[in-house]
């Protein structure tokens, strides 16, 4: 077990690439603090796990909002004296429109919960790892999207080129004091968000699939074990990596 006794938080742990996350880490012996806006979906997340014989509790968090994260954060070290991995993974779809036609509501939300939210999560971790002898390690959900662009997708692509940035920075500034950072960005992964931004109907999921050299969509376990690697021991050399897990689409 990899990761056995080590305390991890994961946002947006309750659907998606999250939950698979949750479920993969609680495998590797993690005790997973499953953080997310939907409280009763996490909740979900989190009785399944423990009915399964692993460990999880249910954190509510909206990650945009200032000081949440924080507070988060010094709940779970008062409860278990440190906090040892991160997993900054809550997202949301952007609008479907051309620069032009977004709505400056619409370019706020993306930006506040897509970077803003990863950038309180990441301050507040980094703010507790430095205490820790044992440092921590930290990955961010970027995306396809933090390295290359996408049509109609402008808020969500300077979102995601924005975590891939502040990934880079983090891991420069913190590797000396032991924190590893370090960022995932998938391609097409078959959750909840894909099927509200791409649409679900099996043509439009052929026509993805064509596009990727592995020519399929995957699924979120692929992306959780990038992410249980990168937060264990056995990736204890890379930091400041934004690690495309997209089936080869990035290097077209
Ligand atoms: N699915 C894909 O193809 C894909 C591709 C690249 C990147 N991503 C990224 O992966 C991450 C996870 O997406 P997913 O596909 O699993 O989507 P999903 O919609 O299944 O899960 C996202 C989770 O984040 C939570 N969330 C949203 N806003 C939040 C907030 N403000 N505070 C706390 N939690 C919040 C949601 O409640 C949900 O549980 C996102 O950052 C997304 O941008 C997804």
């Amino acid at each position: 077990m990899r990761l056995e006794n080590k305390v991890v938080l994961v946002t947006g742990g309750a659907s998606g690439i999250g939950r698979a996350t949750v479920n993969r880490l609680v495998e590797d012996g993690a005790h997973v603090v499953v953080a997310d806006r939907q409280v009763e979906l996490a909740a979900e997340v989190v009785a399944a796990v423990k009915d399964a014989g692993g460990n999880a509790e249910v954190c509510e968090l909206d990650v945009a909002e200032e000081g949440a994260a924080a507070t988060a954060i010094a709940s779970i070290v008062h409860t278990h004296g440190r906090l040892d991995g991160a997993f900054n993974n809550a997202g949301i779809a952007g609008p479907g429109v051309r620069v032009l036609d977004i709505e400056p509501d619409d370019w706020a939300r993306v930006i506040a919960v897509n970077l803003t939210g990863v950038f309180n999560c990441v301050q507040a971790e980094i703010a507790q790892m430095i205490q820790q002898a044992s440092g921590g390690g930290i990955v961010n959900t970027a995306s396809i999207c933090g390295l290359v662009a996408l049509p109609y997708a402008a808020a969500y692509n300077a979102a995601k080129h924005g975590v891939v940035g502040l990934t880079k920075s983090a891991a420069l500034e913190y590797g000396p004091k032991n924190i590893r950072v370090n960022a995932v960005c998938p391609g097409f992964i078959d959750t909840p968000m894909l099927e509200q931004a791409a649409g679900a109907t099996e043509e439009r999921r052929e026509k993805i699939s064509a596009g990727v050299p592995l020519r399929r969509i995957a699924g979120p376990i692929e992306v959780a074990e990038v992410v249980t690697w990168l937060l264990s021991a056995q990736s204890s050399y890379v930091a400041g990596v934004a690690m495309p897990v997209d089936g080869g689409f990035t290097v077209q």
